[in-house]
């Protein structure tokens, strides 16, 4: 990557080898425990959607997609942390077996919310994967089915994850400390 490209000076946390043994792995996994079930992945955007790609195609199974979009209010307006949908799902998930693919579970709040809408449409299941998951920040009592790495408590960016929208593009996962 050319020097002074955005992002170069942030530490790398999971370099892209690491990432992808681990995808992989996860990969396997849910092949395995889904075995010869159709399986629909719903990615929340926007953080999921490199990870989801990269999922996906380590899925050996019959494998569609769909997206959920969803949005914190700010927590300055919003004491609760309240989340709202900002796009549905484009096609029914009733009687599915359904996968929520999610870029980091952090408080816990997004997690417990998007678990309540989509089990109010009827799914014949509804598991979670995670690629990053932050135990220590947990204030809801949720956790994923799948995680990729747990990860400390630091503020994460790349591979989908943003900082004001920016370094999703990053191909590795990297420590954002603000100035
Ligand atoms: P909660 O707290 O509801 O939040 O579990 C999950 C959402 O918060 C965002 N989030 C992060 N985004 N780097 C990011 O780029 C981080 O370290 C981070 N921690 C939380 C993210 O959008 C996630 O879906
Ligand atoms: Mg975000």
């Amino acid at each position: 990557m050319n020097e002074g490209a955005p992002g170069n000076d942030l530490e790398v946390l999971l370099d892209t080898e690491t990432l992808d043994r681990r995808i992989a792995e996860l990969g396997r996994e849910i092949s395995a425990d889904y075995r010869g079930r159709p399986l629909r992945l719903v990615g929340i955007l926007k953080g999921s959607w490199v990870f989801m790609a990269s999922l996906a195609r380590r899925l050996e199974l019959e494998v569609t997609v769909d997206f959920l979009g969803v949005a914190s209010y700010e927590r300055s307006t919003e004491p609760t942390g309240a989340v709202r949908i900002t796009k549905d799902l484009d096609h029914s998930i009733e009687g599915l077996d359904v996968l929520v693919v999610e870029d980091i579970l952090d408080t816990g709040r997004t997690f417990e919310y998007i678990l309540g809408v989509l089990s109010a449409h009827r799914p014949r299941s509804l598991k979670t994967v995670t690629l990053l998951d932050k135990p220590s920040r947990r204030v809801r009592p949720v956790k994923a089915d799948y995680v990729g790495f747990t990860v400390p408590d630091v503020f994460v960016v790349g591979y989908g994850l943003d900082y004001a929208q920016r370094f999703r593009h990053l191909p590795d996962v990297r420590i954002f400390r603000p100035a």
